[in-house]
């Protein structure tokens, strides 16, 4: 009997010594008989990894962006003409802007525009904003071109930019900003409107005036 108790305390003691306390904080990994699948090999968010050598992925990066065309959990997949600026069902951009157009409509669009757009492409949509005073160049909303296209053009120009490049140290940009993030989705066809509307003022004809036509006429020729 005095052997058991001896031998029972040494075990105690034992035990405690290795496994510690109940709810006692350790440093320690614990001691794992089975460890089933708990280490992983796994790359810590943002770091640096080895897909370049084993998958090839070619970038270094930890992070991976998701599989072109990922669609997240719970997020509502639209394919709408008034989402995407195409008509149902095909590639072709629609021709109009699908939402109802009001004089609120334009005030709305040329507010939005005024704030978002004005700085590269000027107030009057001629690419004179304020920063091609710092060597930035823009592009003219009154081309014959871009007056042509559909309105889903225009709607899927300001949704996801245009023109997308890679500058000296190889990130990627559109050198015109996609604003899908910024303006929401009502807003940017209500700036195409207003871009219709800019346009349009630049697009009026001498017959079209009714009064002071001759000194119009006059203003012309004297160009
Ligand atoms: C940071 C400057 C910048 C801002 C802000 C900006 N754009 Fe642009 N945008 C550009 C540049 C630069 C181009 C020309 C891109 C090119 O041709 O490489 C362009 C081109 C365009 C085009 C012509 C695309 C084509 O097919 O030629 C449209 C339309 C346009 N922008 C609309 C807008 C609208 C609407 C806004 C406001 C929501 C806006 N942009 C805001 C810089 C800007």
């Amino acid at each position: 009997m005095r052997y058991f108790i001896t031998g029972f305390a040494a075990i105690v003691c034992l035990v405690i010594a290795t496994a510690g306390f109940q709810d006692s904080l350790t440093r320690n990994r614990p001691i794992e008989i089975f460890r089933d699948m708990d280490d992983q090999a796994r790359v810590r968010p943002q770091s640096a990894n080895l897909f370049d050598e084993v998958l090839g992925a070619g970038d270094g990066r930890g992070s991976r962006l998701p599989v072109a065309g990922t669609v997240s959990r719970g997020a509502t997949i639209d394919d709408s003409p008034v989402t995407t600026g195409r008509a149902e069902g095909s590639d072709d951009w629609v021709e109009l802007n699908p939402l109802e157009v009001s004089a609120e409509t334009l005030k709305r669009g040329q507010g939005r525009y005024d704030i978002y757009c004005t700085p590269c492409h000027g107030k009057a949509g001629d690419g004179n904003g304020i920063v091609t005073q710092y060597s930035l160049t823009t592009a003219d909303l009154h081309q014959h071109r871009l007056v042509q296209l559909p309105d889903g053009y225009l709607f899927d120009v300001i949704s996801n930019g245009f023109n997308a490049t890679t500058n000296e140290v190889g990130i990627a940009y559109s050198r015109m900003p996609g604003y899908k993030t910024k303006i929401s989705q009502e807003d940017r066809w209500a700036i195409v409107s207003y871009i219709r509307a800019l346009q349009y003022s630049q697009l009026g004809k001498l017959d079209e005036v009714e009064s002071g036509r001759a000194e119009l006429q006059k203003i012309i020729e004297g160009q």
